[in-house]
Parts: structure tokens; sequence; C-alpha cells
């Protein structure tokens, strides 16, 4: 019998209008446009801005646009896995209310939390529900509102991130396409170097933790950006080696958005081109969730049928891992 595997066979996103510009973060905190492009490659991000606007309004979109891209008729999605750290609320999960408001009727689904590991986490997840035979179309998403939960007062946080979301379709695959391999991390000594300490039931929210700003990201840049290259190279090469492939065989690294000197190393560390690599921190900054399907949205055209494809991200928590996959279509 042939093994079914999980290939991408559509990628929708989103990114709201509002732009954050370097220029416009130099009237808000003590930093200039080039700190911020040297130190990260970040010239601009997205913002979402309105009441009541939270994670699943962009999760919807990029949703919509995949089943628009695909022609495919909601009822026919099995499950919608999303990857994020804001999500609309503490329950019902961002998954509920996506699966509602795009129609996807006879979906189920779960959030997944894992920071800016969140769709690799969840990618990995999903394709486990079309390897088993039990489902034929399985949504994953990738999405977050950073913007909601940075302290705009504070340079050393607000320059990195941004909003935005993205989603790729799951189908079964004969041909050999689709997901091959994957290794994923936790070390959740790392909690002390980046999390969002109140707000969950450990610190639920009070005037005091408002007031003593702990509903924000809180970031010790250098130890995360220390753990950060060597967990994402390091994983990456062993995949890599695992699978007895070299640099030589992958055409793209497709790496989580944090710091473009994090990417550079991953993609010295396992010995690729620069042309290789697939960025867009530039124009959106750090989307946690969000980077890597919105990578996948943006380099869709160039993106070939059997192409080698090193998907790897670090994030918060610490969490971290590298999916190795032969991409499932040309578009
Ligand atoms: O995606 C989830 C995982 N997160 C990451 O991967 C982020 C990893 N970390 C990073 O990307 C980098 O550590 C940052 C971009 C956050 C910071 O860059 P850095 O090169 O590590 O800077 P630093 O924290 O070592 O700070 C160097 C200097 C300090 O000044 P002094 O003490 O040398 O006088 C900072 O106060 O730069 C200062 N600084 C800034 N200056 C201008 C920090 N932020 C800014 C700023 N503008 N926005």
């Amino acid at each position: 019998m042939t093994k079914i595997s999980a290939a991408i066979t559509g990628v929708g996103g989103f990114l709201p209008e509002y732009v954050l510009s370097n220029k416009e973060l130099e009237k808000m905190v003590d930093t200039t446009d080039e700190w911020i492009h040297s130190r990260t490659g970040i010239s601009e991000r997205r913002i979402l801005k309105g009441q009541g606007q939270g994670t699943s309004v962009m999760c919807i979109e990029a949703v919509k646009n995949l089943l628009a891209k695909k022609n495919l008729d909601p009822l026919d999605i099995d499950m919608i896995i999303v990857g994020t750290v804001t999500p609309d609320h503490v329950f019902p999960s961002t998954s509920n209310i996506v699966c509602d408001k795009v129609g996807a009727k006879n979906a189920w689904g779960f959030d997944l939390s894992a920071a800016c590991s969140g769709f690799l986490f969840a990618l990995a997840t999903g394709a486990q529900f079309i390897e088993s035979g039990k489902y034929k179309k399985v949504i994953v998403v990738g999405g977050d509102k950073m913007s909601s939960i940075v302290d705009y007062t504070d340079r050393s946080t607000c320059i990195i991130f941004g909003d935005g979301a993205g989603a790729v379709l799951l189908e079964p695959n004969n041909e050999g396409m689709g997901i091959q391999d994957f290794i994923l991390r936790t070390d959740g000594s790392g909690i002390k170097h980046l999390f969002m300490k109140a707000g969950g039931s450990a610190y639920p929210p009070t005037h005091e933790t408002i007031d003593s700003k702990e509903h924000y990201v809180y970031q010790e840049g250098q130890a995360v950006f220390k753990h950060a290259v060597k967990g994402m190279a390091d994983v990456s090469a062993e995949l890599l080696e695992k699978n007895h492939l070299t640099g030589k065989d992958i055409q793209w690294l497709v790496a989580h958005q944090a710091n473009k000197r994090i990417i550079d190393a991953t993609r010295d560390r396992i010995q690729l081109e620069p042309e290789k690599v697939l960025m867009n921190i530039e124009r959106y900054g750090n989307t946690t969730a969000g980077t890597i399907p919105l990578l996948l949205w943006d380099y869709e055209k160039k993106l070939k049928k059997g192409d080698n494809i090193v998907i790897a991200a670090f994030g918060g928590g610490f969490t971290w891992g590298s999916i190795y996959l032969k991409w499932g279509y040309n578009s």
C-alpha cells in the first residue's frame, strides 16, 4: 500500500492595512531607523487597528483567501488548527471562532500555543490527521496580533513585532510530496527569558499586574538571541543529517522571521546560498506564529512541485524545531 503523506496544497494570508514604520517608532521611543534596520533587518510592520479586533479577524481573512484561491466549499474542511499566543479570548479557542466565521460547520479544531514555533508545531500536528487517513482537508493557521501584548514605550520589544496571519491547506498525497520528517523541541526552563507574566491562572489580571506592565511581552533579547541561533541552526542541521541531505539538496529555507542575523546564522550552519532563503522580515517584522505561512504566501509562485524545503523556528518558552517537506504543487 502506498504511504499517504500530508502535502501543502494551498496558501492564504492576510496583513492589516496600517503600516507602522521605523520612522514612526522614532517618534514613540528613543530609537532610530538605522539601529532597527541594522540590528534586526526590519523597516516596517503591520498593525491591526480597531476596537474588538482580535487575532481571529486576520485568521478568518487568511482562511477565506485560501478557500477562495482553492475554490473550496468550507463544509468540506475537516479541521482548523490555529497556532497563536494572542488568542481573541482565554476561551473559547480562536479556532472555534474561525470555523464559525468561515462557514466550516463540519470542522473542529483548537489553538496551539508554542509562541514563534506555533505554526511549525501546528503543521506537524495537522499532518498526523492526514497521514493516519482520518481526514482529507486540514487547515493550519498561524496568526498573532502582537500589538495587543507589546508595550509601545519599551524600545527593546516594540520595534520587533507586528500583526499578521497565514494559512495552509493540508491534503493527502501518494506521490511522496509533503511533510517528510520533523524534529520539535521544548525547554520550559527558558520561560524566564521570554514570556508574558500575567493574565493566565498564575497571575490573573489585577490593578497591580496592569500597573506593573505584566500583561506585555517580557524579553531578555540577548539571551533569546543566543538560544535562537543555536537552537534553530542545530535542529536544522540535525534534521538534514538524519535525512542524508546537505544544503545542496535544499531549494528553500523558510525560517521564522525574528531577526535577520538569526536567520543568517541558520543559513550558514546548513551551508545554503543566500538566494535560497525566503525573507520578508523587512516589511512585516516578527508576526510570531504568522511569519512562516506568510513567507509561503509571499513566495508561493517561486515554489515548485517537489522542491525540498526546510522550515525552522525558535520561540518563547522555549520552543523550537524544524520540518523537512517537499512542496506539493506548482501555482
Ligand atoms: O521571535 C521570538 C524570539 N525572539 C527573538 O528571537 C529575538 C532575539 N533577540 C534579538 O533579536 C535582539 O536581541 C534584539 C533585536 C531584541 C536586540 O538587539 P541586540 O543587538 O541584542 O541589542 P542589545 O539588547 O544587546 O542592546 C544593545 C544596545 C543597548 O544599549 P547599551 O546598553 O549598549 O548602551 C540597548 O539599550 O542597544 C540598545 N537598544 C536600542 N537602541 C536603539 C535596545 N533597543 C534599542 C532600540 N533602539 N530599539
